[in-house]
């Protein structure tokens, strides 16, 4: 099913995204009594969504396909991080037409160090249930037009190199692999190697 994402953030008017939805799946919360999302939105987060967050993350935590993280997060966790995202920092979600949010994106600073400023670090988390139905992308493209406005020279972000649908979603969107760490990170007693991505904001 095709659909359209609004983002209500972008200044110059709002940014459509194609993407679609997948109209059949029964398992997606909360019960939406058959009804299918018609459009994606997204917007700023704010402290409302640091439970909806955490949910999602916490996802991908355990999933051990996404992060090296392991300890799972709560919400008042994830309101005190997002408190702590500034104004060069955004971070967004992405809600269907009800209101229920189906993912998360941040820029996250690259390194404290003056040099890196212009170097924004990229999350995205995407609801399992509602996963490769154009979520992500939406999300990518959201941080992207958030990053030019703030005025960012790229995107960077490291990724499992078995995470494939990451990978992809990122190499679709205009980034490059800059390179493989191997052996990166210990996780539940295997070493993990991390991709290295990047994209120059032009
Ligand atoms: C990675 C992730 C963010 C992708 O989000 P998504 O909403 O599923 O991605 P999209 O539906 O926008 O997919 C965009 C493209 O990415 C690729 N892709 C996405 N999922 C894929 C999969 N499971 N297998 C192969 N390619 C995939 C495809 O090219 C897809 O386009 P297509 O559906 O037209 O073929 C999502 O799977 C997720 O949240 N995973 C867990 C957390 C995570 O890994 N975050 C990234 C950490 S670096």
């Amino acid at each position: 099913m095709e659909i359209a994402a609004v983002d209500r953030w972008s200044a110059g008017g709002p940014i459509l995204y194609s993407s679609r939805v997948n109209s059949d799946d029964r398992s997606r919360e909360p019960a939406t009594t058959g009804d299918v999302a018609a459009s994606l939105t997204v917007r700023p987060a704010t402290r409302d969504d640091a439970e909806a967050i955490a949910r999602i993350y916490n996802q991908g935590i355990e999933d051990r396909t996404a992060t090296l993280e392991t300890g799972l997060r709560s919400a008042d966790e994830r309101a005190e991080w997002l408190n702590s995202h500034g104004e060069r920092h955004p971070v967004i979600v992405a809600v269907d037409s009800t209101g229920f949010v189906l993912g998360w994106g941040s820029l996250n600073r690259f390194n404290a160090r003056a040099a890196y400023d212009h170097v924004a670090d990229v999350s995205v988390f995407v609801e399992r249930s509602a996963r490769r139905s154009g979520v992500g992308t939406a999300l990518v493209e959201g941080l992207e037009a958030r990053a030019r406005a703030i005025g960012y020279h790229k995107m960077v972000l490291a990724a499992f190199a078995t995470n494939l649908p990451a990978v992809t979603l990122y190499v679709r969107q205009g980034f490059s692999v800059v390179g493989t760490y191997h052996e990166q990170g210990l996780l539940d007693g295997r070493w993990m190697d991390v991709v290295v991505m990047e994209k120059i904001l032009r």
